[in-house]
């Protein structure tokens, strides 16, 4: 079985194809390489013990696209990653956003129809739920309107392949994800944000090893215990999982519909405090940090009810707060390391 995986480079993308690959899945990488390195590829080969495929173009492009399809005809299914995903940045270059996200996914469609390749599985993200009038939230809440051109074109994307689905033969799975830090056990991949950190969690740990200055915790007047707001954090290898869980799900023909939605998420809700608190006591290091006003755009708590995805998909997140802390801390260390030696 081959899967195509875009964005197999990135942050979630390379953790997805360790775990295709140790499950005997081949994986041929469609990258741009736009925010992450060529060098992934190699760190993915020194944990599986095996190279993945990897053509470096962007799916914007309609013609390398449908060439690339038409080539690999035994692909058997897409995870489809590639993707802008910097709120803030979103809205300052929204056309951006609505056209790598949206013609990238115009593009797999289309292609996937022409070469008549079946399954889909399309990263989608909590966003769209907003603030959730009740939580923990599961797949039935309303999606509300989107907060940022980023969170638009998850949107817009679940729409768009809910129409195709039902007048095409392909099916898709949609994996609404909390949020996702950590990295693998044997700290070779991670995240690796480049510049400046929009996320919780790369900002902790550069903090700590002096990169940054200081922390902003953004508000402590949340209706939250300790006024800081909730999120419901969950390891990216446990996400990366659920993604080999979905394909197989497909392939063997185990889908109710043609289009299902499920949740990632652990179900448990942390503040950024308790995350900072989490992040001292596995490392040992005091971070600095300071509290400044809230961050435009901001929800004020959301985590996952994960009963549906538990169940149907027999997938259930296992790793907790301290060993994503954990894992998050050693890849920085290494990241250090390898920084020092060049
Ligand atoms: C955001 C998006 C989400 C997207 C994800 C991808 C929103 C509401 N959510 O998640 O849709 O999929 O990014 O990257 O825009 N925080 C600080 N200081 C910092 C950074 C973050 O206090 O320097 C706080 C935030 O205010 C938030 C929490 O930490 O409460 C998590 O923030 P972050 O890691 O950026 O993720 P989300 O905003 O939840």
């Amino acid at each position: 079985m081959k899967i195509l995986v875009t964005g197999g480079t990135g942050y979630i993308g390379s953790h997805t194809v360790v775990e295709l690959q140790n499950k005997g899945f081949d994986v041929v990488i469609v990258d741009n390489l736009s925010n992450s390195k060529i060098e992934v590829v190699d760190k993915i080969e020194k944990i599986t013990g095996k190279r993945p495929e990897i053509e470096v173009f962007d799916l914007v492009d309609r013609e390398k696209t449908s060439g690339f399809f038409k080539r690999h005809n035994d692909i058997n299914g897409v995870i489809h990653f590639a993707a802008y995903k910097a709120v803030g940045e979103s809205v300052e270059k929204p056309l951006k956003y609505y056209r790598n996200n949206l013609v990238s996914l115009l593009n797999i469609l289309e292609s996937m129809i022409e070469t008549g390749v079946e399954n889909l599985v399309f990263s989608s993200s909590c966003t769209v739920y907003g603030q959730p009038d009740e939580l923990p939230v599961s797949e039935k809440a309303p999606i509300k309107k989107a907060e940022s051109p980023y969170g638009n074109t998850k949107q817009i994307s679940e729409e768009i392949i809910q129409d195709t689905v039902k007048v095409e033969p392909v099916k898709a799975i949609a994996l609404r994800y909390f949020n996702p830090i950590g990295a693998h056990e044997s700290a070779l991949i991670g995240e690796l944000p480049l510049g400046v950190p929009n996320n919780l969690v790369p900002f902790i740990t550069q903090t700590a090893v002096g990169i940054r200055d200081e922390l902003k915790v953004f508000g402590d007047d949340y209706n939250t215990p300790d006024g800081t707001a909730i999120r419901d954090y969950i390891h990216v290898v446990d996400l990366a999982k659920a993604h080999v869980v979905a394909i197989d799900r497909m392939i063997n023909n185990k889908m109710k519909d043609k289009f299902e939605v499920f949740n990632l998420g652990t179900g448990n809700g942390y503040s950024v405090l308790d995350v900072i608190k989490s992040f001292e006591k596995v490392s040992g290091v005091k971070l600095n940090y300071r509290i400044v006003g809230r961050r435009p755009g901001d929800v004020e708590k959301v985590w996952a009810n994960p009963e549906f995805s538990n169940k149907e998909l027999g997938w259930k997140a296992e790793k907790g707060l301290d060993e994503m802390m954990e894992s998050a801390w050693k890849w920085q260390l290494e990241l250090q390391k390898e920084q020092n030696n060049q």
